[in-house]
């Protein structure tokens, strides 16, 4: 390798040649006079003999039986004969970019992208006056961007996404006038953008995300009155967005999330921004309140503001009729009182409208009826962790495209609409945490892609609907702290894919059914304070992912099944406060994951093993088992245990 790099030129070209050879090049092209023409195929050949993997076979074409104007994937003007385009995306080359490639002298199009070409970008492309169209993305290209591509003046399309490449943003780029679009997504670049950007009066399109550019945004791109896409996301910056920024009138899309940005917005964006499509400034730490004028950028699908510090009430957002994407969530907006919510009713004309997400704010007040009248094609409502009260919408079940409903954590009541059975695609429904009451409909059993019910933490109160048993795919299952009586329903036993069921905190009675055992994937059980009595069903045995078990504060009573020493999976297991008895299991000291076992205040008798999770004494609780003795304990179990015990 070194011995190629070194060697004087004259020498790789003869390596060139020797390399053609072999695909039957004639040898007298190393003595032809240097017309044009055979400048750009020589060139070619270098290309060709620097891409060291060639496994789809394009270059194959690259033989002497046809001229190179035929090559696949080259282009040539057809008066003159030289090379115009050279386009080669999606070929599979491996290898480097010649540097020879500076040969072509007429070329206007270079389009490399989706490959995996390595090394760095050759500088002598820089020699390419009329180069228009350079796309190098999706390779894995090294080293700095040369500032010598600055020398390119026609450039129009700088296509460098998706590499490797690193150091600064030369600030010579900015002489590149006929300049439209240029990207350097996913790169590592650093350094600032450079003030010499404003420069770019033929700017449209301006795409940096996923770098480590840091510093602040420059003024001067305030200058770039033909910029419509300004994507500068995943990045370093820090300081404010330029007033001069707001006020191109020309912006479709404006993307900083992910940066440190702080500031107010201006009270006219949405005057100026009249074209603006997307709006996104997730994940900084802007403040102020949302601008009135938004509602004037008629034009908005995506206002994704999330992950700030905005305040205050949310503005009307009736013109938004191209509305997807609303997501607010993770700010302090809302004042916590009736009306909060009031904006949802202006969005009833947004027929695209998909996902709408406020949790985390201050909102109050109650949900509108209008939700009702959203758009069909909605997916996802978070709502959750706010101050919302009054009751779920009825209509809600005429938004037959939800796929997610989170509500918990806010002071919602009434009862779940009957209606949420017509939700035929809803996948997760959470409610926790609020204070809705009323039996569960049994509606929910239509619900067949249903992963996730939490219903936690509320005043919910029945039996707990043998429908559920045909939820057949969900996974968490979360009834605790509510009002749910009867017997424990063995159809929701049968939901096999169930890993999570948490049933605590009811006052459920009679025993745990075996049908347990249908729950094979089950890795946390909690039935902790019910009104359980009975013994562990043997059953349980074949729950054998099961880690978590909470059994706490219910009535159980006998010895601990043998099967439970098949779940050597646990790693939590609390039976305390129940009515257990026999000896504390052996099999439990070889449980290898085990980090918390809490046996008391129950009827355990005998020696507490000694090794194992027994060998540590914070992880094992066994207080109130007056027939138990060992090292924990008070009575020894060398000592002679006092006589009333011994005789029981
Ligand atoms: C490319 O041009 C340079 C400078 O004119 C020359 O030295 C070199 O031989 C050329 N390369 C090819 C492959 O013709
Ligand atoms: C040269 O290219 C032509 C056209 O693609 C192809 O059919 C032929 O097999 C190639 N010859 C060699 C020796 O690779
Ligand atoms: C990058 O190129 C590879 C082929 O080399 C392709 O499979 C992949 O989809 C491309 N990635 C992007 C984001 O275009
Ligand atoms: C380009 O921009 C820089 C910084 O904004 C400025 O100093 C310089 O004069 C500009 N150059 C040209 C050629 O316009
Ligand atoms: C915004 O544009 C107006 C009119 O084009 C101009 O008067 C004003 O100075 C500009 N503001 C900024 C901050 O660039
Ligand atoms: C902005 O929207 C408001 C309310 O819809 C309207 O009254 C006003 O005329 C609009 N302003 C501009 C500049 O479009
Ligand atoms: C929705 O559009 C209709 C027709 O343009 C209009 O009458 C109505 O006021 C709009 N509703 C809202 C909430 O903007
Ligand atoms: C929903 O829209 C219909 C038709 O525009 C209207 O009659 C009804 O009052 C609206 N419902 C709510 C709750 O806003
Ligand atoms: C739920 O499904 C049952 C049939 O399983 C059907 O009779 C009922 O109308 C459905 N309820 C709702 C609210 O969709
Ligand atoms: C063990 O259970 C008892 C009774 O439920 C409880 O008071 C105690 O805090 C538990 N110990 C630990 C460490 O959880
Ligand atoms: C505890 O269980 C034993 C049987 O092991 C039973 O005789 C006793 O009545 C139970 N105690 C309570 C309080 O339920």
């Amino acid at each position: 390798m070194d011995l190629i790099l070194s060697c004087p030129f004259h020498l790789f070209i003869h390596l060139v040649l020797f390399f053609s050879l072999s695909s039957g090049f004639p040898h007298v092209a190393a003595h032809s006079p240097h017309a044009g023409n055979e400048t750009d195929k020589l060139a070619l050949l270098a290309f060709k003999a620097a891409t060291t993997g060639n496994p789809s076979g394009a270059l194959t074409s690259w033989n002497a039986s046809i001229h190179f104007c035929q090559w696949v994937g080259v282009t040539c003007g057809r008066q003159h004969q030289r090379v115009i385009a050279l386009n080669l995306h999606d070929q599979k080359l491996t290898g480097s970019i010649s540097p020879h490639i500076g040969n072509l002298s007429f070329l206007r199009e270079l389009q490399l992208s989706n490959n995996s070409l390595s090394h760095k970008i050759p500088p002598e492309l820089g020699r390419l006056p009329r180069l228009q169209m350079l796309s190098l993305s999706n390779n894995s290209i090294t080293g700095e961007i040369p500032t010598n591509i600055s020398a390119c003046l026609d450039l129009v399309t700088l296509d460098l996404s998706l590499n490797e490449l690193a150091g600064k943003i030369h600030m010579e780029l900015g002489s590149l006038s006929k300049l439209q679009k240029v990207s350097f997504r996913r790169n590592n670049l650093v350094g600032e953008v450079p003030s010499t950007f404003g420069n770019l009066s033929s700017l449209q399109k301006l795409i940096a995300p996923e770098n480590g550019i840091s510093g602040n945004i420059p003024d001067e791109l305030g200058r770039l009155t033909k910029l419509q896409v300004l994507a500068l996301e995943v990045n370093r910056l820090v300081g404010t967005i330029p007033s001069s920024i707001f006020n191109i009138s020309s912006m479709v899309a404006l993307n900083v999330a992910l940066n440190q940005l702080r500031g107010w917005l201006p009270s006219d964006l949405g005057v100026t921004f009249t074209k603006l499509e997307f709006l996104g400034l997730t994940e900084n730490l802007f403040t102020g309140y949302i601008p009135i004028s938004i509602a004037n950028a008629s034009k908005i699908q995506r206002l994704c503001i999330d992950g700030n510090k905005f305040t205050g009430k949310v503005p009307p957002l009736e013109n938004l009729h191209d509305l997807q994407w609303l997501c607010l969530e993770d700010n302090q907006l809302g004042t916590g009182e009736v009306g909060d919510l009031s904006f949802l009713s202006s969005l009833t004309n947004a027929t695209n409208l998909v996902s709408v997400g406020l949790r985390n704010n201050s909102f109050g007040g109650k949900l509108p009826e209008s939700v009702s009248n959203f758009s069909i094609n909605l997916y996802e409502l978070f709502l959750d962790n706010n101050k919302i009260f009054g009751s779920i919408p009825t209509g809600i079940g005429n938004l037959v495209k939800l796929q997610r409903i989170e509500l918990w954590e806010n002071q919602f009541t009434g009862n779940i609409p009957i209606d949420i059975g017509k939700l035929q695609e809803l996948q997760i429904l959470r409610l926790s945490n609020n204070k809705f009451s009323g039996n569960i409909p049994s509606s929910l059993g239509n619900l067949s892609l249903l992963s996730k019910l939490g219903l936690s933490g509320n005043n919910f109160y029945g039996r707990i609907p043998s429908s559920l048993g045909k939820c057949q795919i969900l996974e968490e299952l979360n009834l605790d702290r509510n009002n749910f009586s009867g017997t424990i329903t063995r159809e929701v036993l049968s939901i096999s894919s169930l890993l999570h069921l948490n049933l605590s905190q009811n006052h459920l009675t009679g025993f745990l059914p075996v049908e347990i055992g249908n729950l094979k994937n089950l890795e946390e059980l909690d039935v902790s304070n019910d009104m359980l009595s009975g013994e562990i069903p043997s059953t349980i045995g074949t729950c054998v992912k099961l880690r978590l078990l909470y059994m706490k504060g219910n009535n159980f009573q006998g010895i601990l099944p043998f099967s439970l020493s098949y779940l050597r999976g646990m790693e939590e297991i609390d039976l305390s406060v129940n009515n257990f008895s026999g000896k504390v299991p052996e099999y439990l000291e070889s449980f290898p994951f085990l980090q918390k076992l809490n046996l008391s205040l129950n009827d355990f008798e005998g020696a507490i093993p000694e090794s194992g999770i027994f060998m540590n004494a914070t992880k094992v609780f066994v207080e109130g088992n007056p027939k138990l003795c060992g090292v924990y304990l008070s009575y020894n179990c060398t000592v002679a245990l006092p006589k009333d015990l011994l005789l029981t």
